[in-house]
């Protein structure tokens, strides 16, 4: 049987993009691999399915309900409690977590609605642990638009094409050593063997299988 090396002190890999840019695919075909090659995954999403997560969701559909610096308190009590609760305890037992949206959402999202990205990064700075990787999966608005028009739940405060839009003009800004981003308009395949490889060049010890 092949070897598996596992991880002393785990790994965060987080997927961001505008909505529709192709996240949960990535994130299921990453933890699938990784599964199969015998590694401990977690997959997280943020909004969470916690009682911040879901006070947002609901209220994100209504459009105007809540002002930019309210919905910034929600998603930073929502994340504080991810970090605690699941991200934190699975790090320090050595687990592989994939992350489906972080702070660099709260970034591009509330940075969108007018917040400055510098107040946000503040905003974070005590509790926040920073990934080993983040992908940005690039997409115009129209096409992540066009690619969730059936979705049935619809958040009517954040998707529009142009907030989309200057969301993704935030993403792309960002100049964080640990943000790769990567061309989401690929095949899906495509985008995973990139990711893939460009993991095994990072962290060649744990992608050496
Ligand atoms: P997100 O999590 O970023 O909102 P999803 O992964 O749910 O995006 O993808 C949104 C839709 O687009 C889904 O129907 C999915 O099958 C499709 N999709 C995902 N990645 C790609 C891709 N690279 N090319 C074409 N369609 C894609
Ligand atoms: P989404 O990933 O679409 O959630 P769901 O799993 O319910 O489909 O996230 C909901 C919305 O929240 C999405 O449009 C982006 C927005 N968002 C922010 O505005 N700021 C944040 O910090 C995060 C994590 C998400």
């Amino acid at each position: 049987m092949k070897k598996v090396t596992k991880i002393k002190k785990g790994l965060l890999i987080v997927f961001e993009g505008i909505d529709g840019s192709g996240k949960s695919t990535q994130v299921n075909l990453l933890s699938r691999k990784l599964q199969k090659k015998g590694q401990e995954v977690i997959v997280l999403r943020e909004p969470t399915s916690g009682k911040w997560g879901e006070k947002i969701r609901k209220l994100a559909r209504i459009k105007g309900s809540i002002s930019p610096e309210e919905e910034l308190q929600l998603f930073l009590k929502d994340r504080k409690e991810n970090i605690s609760l699941n991200i934190a305890p699975a790090l320090k037992s050595g687990k592989i977590v994939i992350l489906d949206r972080y702070y660099y959402s709260t970034l591009a999202y509330q940075g969108a609605r007018g917040i400055s990205l510098e107040k946000i990064r503040h905003r974070h700075h005590k509790f926040l642990i920073k990934p080993d990787i983040a992908f940005i999966l690039d997409v115009p608005a129209g096409l992540g638009l066009r690619r969730i028009k059936d979705r049935p739940v619809i958040y009517h405060l954040f998707e529009d094409k142009n907030y989309l839009k200057r969301v993704r003009k935030i993403f792309l800004s960002l100049n964080d050593p640990e943000v790769v981003v990567l061309d989401g308009r690929q095949p899906a395949k495509d985008i995973s063997r990139e990711v893939w490889l460009i993991l095994k060049k990072k962290f060649p010890l744990i992608f050496s299988f």
